[in-house]
């Protein structure tokens, strides 16, 4: 049996990968902090599907909980992970001279640090095996300069395109899926005004993830969902970076 591992199942994109994923009939194991939360996924996904679920809580903002997933990933003991989807993340409200150190240092933590050893850490059993996808959620932010956030989905884009190359011929992908404004709990935990965003820019979390899919299976080491962010991320790059720096900043004039 195919398993997944997802950090940040229970809520938005990482709920849709495991709502896919079940339905594929693949096992799961879901990664997030709230306990209660997790539970209540895995009932609801085994009952819905019949999936196999494993939950593990675990903070990836620290040391111990980066560790325990870690552990998960290459335990020789427990039904391999095949597909190890690094979903996890937040935003900040608020621009980089306004906002805690620590909350920037905490970004980087869960977004780049978890995904990187997280990574490390499965991929040594999926070249064993031959076969295994890595799929590290990023954002079309990645392609507009904005603060500690746009930097760290830029590194995930550049690591993801690095290790897909790196990995090419041992049957283990690497993917970074470039979702643009998706419906899901991310601005309201982040305050950010939804109502800054003009409508049609947003997109449902099962669309990107059955997009996601679809581009993993294509061979695409970067996925970018959806029609009109394909011509937004394709135009960033033509554009001079000092222009889309400023078109980013008016999307949402709270900033
Ligand atoms: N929504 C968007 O518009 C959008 C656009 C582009 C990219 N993205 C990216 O998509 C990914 C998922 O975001 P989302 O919109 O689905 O967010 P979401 O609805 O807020 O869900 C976040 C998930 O991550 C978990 N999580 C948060 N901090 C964690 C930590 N320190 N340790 C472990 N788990 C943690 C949460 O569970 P707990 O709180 O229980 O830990 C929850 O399951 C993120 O990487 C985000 O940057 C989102």
């Amino acid at each position: 049996m195919t398993t997944a591992l997802i950090t940040g199942g229970t809520a938005g994109i990482g709920h849709a990968f495991a709502e896919k994923f079940a339905t594929l009939g693949y096992g799961l194991v879901l990664v997030a902090r709230d306990q209660e939360r997790l539970e209540d996924c895995a009932v609801r996904l085994r009952r819905q599907s019949g999936a196999t679920v494993e939950t593990l809580s675990a903070d990836l903002a620290t040391t111990e909980g980066r560790a325990a997933v870690e552990q998960r990933l290459s335990d020789a003991d427990r039904p391999p992970v095949d597909i190890l989807v690094n979903n996890a993340g937040f935003g900040l409200g608020s621009p980089f001279r306004r906002t805690p150190i620590e909350e920037e240092e905490r970004l980087i933590d869960v977004q780049v640090r978890a995904v990187m050893r997280l990574t490390h850490a499965v991929l040594p059993g999926m070249v064993d095996r031959g076969k295994g996808s890595v799929i590290n959620v990023a954002s079309v932010a990645a392609f507009v300069p904005r603060g500690t956030y746009s930097a760290a989905k830029a590194w995930v884009v550049a690591f993801s395109e690095s290790l897909a190359a790196e990995l090419a011929g041992t049957g283990v992908r690497c993917m970074a899926l470039c979702p643009g404004f998706a419906h899901t709990e991310f601005h309201e935990r982040a305050k950010i005004d939804e109502g800054d965003i003009p409508k049609w820019m947003w997109l449902n979390a099962s669309d990107v993830v059955d997009a996601g899919i679809e581009d993993l299976r294509k061979g695409l080491t970067v996925s970018v969902p959806s029609a009109r962010y394909k011509i937004l991320v394709g135009a960033s790059k033509l554009v001079p970076r000092r222009l889309a720096t400023k078109v980013s900043r008016n999307v949402s004039k709270r900033w």
